[in-house]
């Protein structure tokens, strides 16, 4: 624990804003390994898209995908909800659009977490409305005592308790994404702040 507690803090301003590592380099990079060989027995021979959903999703997708030894393509998506930040209020806004049809392909959507499940209720809604062959999710996280929606997920990296975490993509306030592990965010970081939260 010590030694954990040092390594936090020589990665300097960001690292002490950390209660506890979740999830560390080791056990994520084996997990994605693990899905990447998933998703390409389950895609083989198919036109596989993967989309992901800006920001949060970029590191995930971005060593997912070398774990996906089969042709694929990537497209991305932007969304932004509105309210306190470490809650989605499940008012969904499209940002960014995806620049090709995917009509009569097969659709992976690649997210950071689900959370209330609001933005991916919003996000298949629209998507499955593009006919694609088909469309299934992955996520990297899935907080489940959060759902407010139910959302069918085909793949899921971690299933955690309900904390805010940060790292490997997810932020707080826009920061965090550089860390390499998933950590628990002190409470004390995002007490009393009430922002945007614009594009996850
Ligand atoms: P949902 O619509 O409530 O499922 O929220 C999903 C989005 O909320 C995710 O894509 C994240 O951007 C954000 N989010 C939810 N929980 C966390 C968290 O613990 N840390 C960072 N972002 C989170
Ligand atoms: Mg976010």
């Amino acid at each position: 624990m010590m030694e954990e507690a040092n390594r936090l803090n020589s990665r300097g301003a960001l690292g002490k804003d950390i209660e506890r590592v979740l999830i560390d380099e080791k056990t994520l990079s084996r997990r994605l390994a693990e899905m990447g060989a998933a998703i390409a027995d389950a895609y083989a021979g198919k036109d596989l898209l993967l989309i992901a959903v800006l920001k949060g999703s970029v590191l995930f997708l971005a060593d997912l995908m070398r774990h996906i030894p089969i042709p694929h393509e990537i497209d991305f998506m932007a969304t932004s909800s509105y309210g306190a930040d470490v809650q989605s209020s499940g008012v969904v806004r499209i940002l960014k659009d995806l620049n090709k049809s995917i009509e009569g392909r097969h659709v992976l959507l690649v997210e950071d977490i689900v959370d209330s499940g609001n933005t991916l209720a919003y996000l298949t809604g629209l998507l499955a409305a593009r006919r694609p062959a088909s469309l299934e999710i992955i996520t990297l996280l899935d907080k489940p005592d959060r759902r407010e929606v139910d959302i069918a997920v085909a793949w899921t990296g971690f299933s955690i308790p309900n904390e805010f975490v940060v790292g490997y993509g997810l932020d707080y306030d826009e920061r965090y994404r550089n860390l390499p592990y998933i950590g628990i965010l002190k409470p004390s970081v995002y007490a009393d702040t009430n922002t945007e939260n614009s594009m996850e």
